[in-house]
């Protein structure tokens, strides 16, 4: 996650990718804040979700490791409480109320040192409440890029996958390790519409480009072509890219 959202440009994830807060809001009913509840919003991005808890009345933290988009998210949204720190090493201890996080979580290859920062971070009886790709997502999207790579004679290994994609089973027994009563747990498919006629070349860009790093510079707008080109017929519908998303949604409480 680090050094790939590092490289993220935190306009153009504003302009093109904003579904990613519009989906969150759902999640924020879920969450159902109260006013004084002090929350962390993990994996806070450019600020926007955190924009909407906070007014709810609650005391937002937003953490993110990108500073870029810290600095946006500073910029957005002046008032509210934006700090830079990786997820598997929150300095945190007993002090929120609820860790919130929307699309984030997938981005850490390490899911128990987050879990128990997320953990810790609480206090008795706080709740974490999180949305993220689960198992199976992007997958159309991620097996296309794998097998054009393959396809012009580079080797690919899975370290150069940039996500973890957890089932609830594996995710819950992860909770239940780092302490976490775990109440709820879903996995579901969410098509999402990808804007644009680019949409599949930006999406690779913009998320999946460390997949490529063992194609030279010179080669990858070709497989990008290539790759698009063998989605159309999976993800091309009535002139839209619809991107192949499955979520997972938990909710774990810390009781002692
Ligand atoms: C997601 O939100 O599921 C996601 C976004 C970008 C890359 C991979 C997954």
């Amino acid at each position: 996650m680090e050094k790939i959202s590092n490289t993220w440009n935190a306009n153009l994830y504003d302009s093109k990718h904003s579904f990613v807060s519009m989906y969150g809001e759902s999640l924020i009913e879920l969450l159902a804040p109260k006013k004084g509840e002090r929350i962390l919003d993990l994996g806070c991005g450019t600020g926007d979700l955190a924009k909407q808890l906070s007014d709810y009345g609650s005391e937002i933290t937003g953490v993110d490791q990108s500073e870029k988009m810290i600095e946006q998210a500073r910029r957005k949204y002046p008032e509210i409480k934006f700090i830079v720190q990786d997820a598997t090493k929150l300095t945190f201890h007993r002090e929120f109320d609820a860790v919130f996080s929307n699309a984030a979580l997938h981005w850490i290859k390490q899911p128990m040192q987050t879990l128990t920062c997320i953990y810790n971070s609480l206090k008795q009886g706080g709740r974490f409440v999180a949305e993220f790709g689960g198992k199976g997502n992007v997958k159309a999207i991620s097996d296309a890029v794998i097998y054009q790579i393959e396809e012009e004679g580079f080797t690919f290994n899975m370290d150069l996958f940039p996500w973890f994609f957890s089932s609830i089973a594996e995710y819950s027994s992860l909770m239940e390790q780092a302490g976490f009563r775990v109440t709820l747990a879903q996995h579901f498919d969410r098509p999402t519409p990808l804007d644009g006629e680019g949409a599949i070349k930006n999406w690779i860009e913009m998320f999946g480009s460390s997949m490529l790093a063992v194609v030279p510079d010179n080669k990858k707008a070709d497989i990008i072509a290539k790759v698009e080109n063998n989605l159309k017929e999976v993800l091309y519908r009535d002139g839209k890219w619809i991107g192949d998303y499955k979520r997972i949604r938990v909710i774990g409480f810390k009781e002692k």
